[in-house]
């Protein structure tokens, strides 16, 4: 079931949002070889902390820290610990804060150094899927338009999109219904209706889309190795169109 939310719910989820996107400003400058995640996931602790919120992952299904770290092959949820960031490493950084009942959710991809020309295409090819995807939030489409928009795009240059993992209503639960796939058909799934708030975060790999789960039970790496991108965004559908809710001013 979808919850629809108020306008006032919206600015609720805004303020959650804002802290967690000036979180990832806070550690995108800070943001060096030799930090561990687990040094980076403090400063970000703290920060949301002073800000009045709380960090939606700690204790969520078991999670032990305050954000997701995910670094080159990892995609998604890679728990911060003991490993120290290098020159060249492609940092998802995912980020979701709790505060007045509601809860905002973004992640953005940090190109540590200097990498290659191939891992730069992958991450502004990851950034400008999520652009492409936002206008298409608005009454009338279907959630399906989202998940084409950006696989059309993707492909198109030479990248794939995990299929495993999706974006999702958010609100007063980090996950609500609806999914959302970052792949798809025109015109399928559900149509949008004002007062949605979902995530668009498309995670974008440089081979297969395929991915397994490590040992430790949450982090996801790429089956083959190779790099994965990741960005995402909280929207809200609005009479006025998509409302990106997870900006830092
Ligand atoms: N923030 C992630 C998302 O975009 C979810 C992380 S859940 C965790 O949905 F438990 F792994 F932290
Ligand atoms: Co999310
Ligand atoms: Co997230």
């Amino acid at each position: 079931m979808i919850h629809i939310k108020t306008l006032e719910d919206i600015e609720w989820i805004r303020e959650s949002g804002r802290i967690a996107a000036r979180t990832l400003d806070l550690i995108e400058k800070r943001l060096e070889p030799g930090l561990t995640t687990e040094q980076v996931d403090r400063l970000g602790h703290q920060f949301i902390l002073d800000n009045g919120g709380v960090p939606s992952t700690l204790g969520y299904r078991g999670y032990p820290k305050s954000m997701c770290i995910s670094i080159n092959d990892e995609v998604v949820h890679g728990i911060p610990g003991k490993r120290r960031i290098q020159d060249g490493d492609v940092v998802k950084v995912d980020v979701t804060v709790y505060k007045n009942g509601f809860h905002g959710d973004t992640a953005r991809t940090f190109i540590v150094g200097t990498a290659p020309d191939e891992a730069h295409r992958l991450v502004e090819a990851t950034r400008k899927s999520l652009e492409l995807a936002i206008p298409i939030v608005r009454e009338g489409n279907w959630l399906g338009d989202i998940g084409a928009t950006i696989q059309e795009y993707i492909e198109a240059q030479g990248f794939s999109v995990v299929r495993n993992f999706v974006g999702h209503g958010i609100g007063r639960e980090f996950h609500e219904d609806p999914q959302v796939p970052h792949y798809g058909r025109r015109h399928s799934g559900r149509k949008l209706e004002m007062g949605m708030v979902f995530t668009i975060e498309p995670m974008i790999n440089e081979g297969t889309w395929e991915v397994k789960i490590l040992k430790d039970g949450w982090t996801a790496v790429t089956r083959d190795g190779k790099l994965s991108a990741q960005f995402e965004h909280t929207i809200a559908v609005t009479k006025d169109g998509p409302d990106v809710l997870t900006l830092s001013d």
